[in-house]
């Protein structure tokens, strides 16, 4: 789902991603036998056999996943985390009377370019990009960007996909091979055609 910036004590900065991506994900990873954490800022019904993070800021996000892809074969960032934060939360709720606040961003850590310049040899970094104009352009530099084997497109300006949705159509950018078109499907359906580019890029770097 999408991180949750403090602005004060009681309001956030988020966004609209509800989550149901990296949810089905999880989910089909675990049907398939592999064993999952699910590092999340939504609650969702958890899948069977799936262990869950709880986070709610791009910081905590990315402490979580310090500590878990190291040990990790596979790691996919479905999370829309948040590129801004407030730079200085009040720890007070902000008054009314006090007038309109300027509220100054800071850029938060691009988690995923982290875990693709410390990616261990064989381990698979999965990406997603939501985007409303150039896809495939934008798709293809932050597979090479970020060091990533794979980034999952989607249009979300298109009818029917991304945030919210239970449905999606995306196009699979490998770093080793032609995109994979994916058509408008369920999220689970979406989640079974990721596992299967992961599964067969892990056999092309000789895992099974
Ligand atoms: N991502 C991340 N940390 C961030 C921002 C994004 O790990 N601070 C991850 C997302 O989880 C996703 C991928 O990077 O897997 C691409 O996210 P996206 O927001 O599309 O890309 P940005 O690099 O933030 O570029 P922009 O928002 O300008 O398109």
């Amino acid at each position: 789902g999408g991180t949750r910036e403090p602005i004060d004590a009681v309001r956030v900065l988020a966004n609209r991603s509800s989550g149901k991506q990296g949810y089905a994900i999880a989910a089909e990873a675990a049907a398939r036998g592999a064993q999952v954490t699910l590092v999340s800022t939504v609650d969702l019904s958890v899948p069977a056999g799936v262990t869950v993070a709880r986070v709610d800021t791009a910081a905590e996000m990315q402490a979580a996943l310090e500590h878990l892809a190291p040990a990790s074969d596979v790691v996919v960032m479905a999370a829309a985390v948040a590129d801004f934060r407030p730079k200085a939360p009040a720890t007070h709720k902000l008054k009314k009377h006090d007038g309109v606040p300027e509220i100054v961003l800071e850029p938060t850590p691009d988690i995923l370019a982290g875990l693709g310049a410390g990616k261990r040899p064989g381990q698979v970094l999965v990406g997603f990009a939501a985007e409303t104009d150039d896809l495939a352009a934008n798709a293809t530099s932050k597979l090479v960007n970020k060091r990533v084997d794979m980034i999952v497109a989607n249009d979300v300006g298109a009818p029917a996909t991304g945030f919210g949705y239970d449905t999606n159509a995306v196009t699979i950018f490998l770093a080793d091979g032609d995109p994979v078109a994916v058509p408008l499907s369920d999220k689970r359906a979406i989640a079974a055609a990721v596992l299967d580019q992961i599964v067969a890029r892990r056999a092309r770097l000789g895992n099974n």
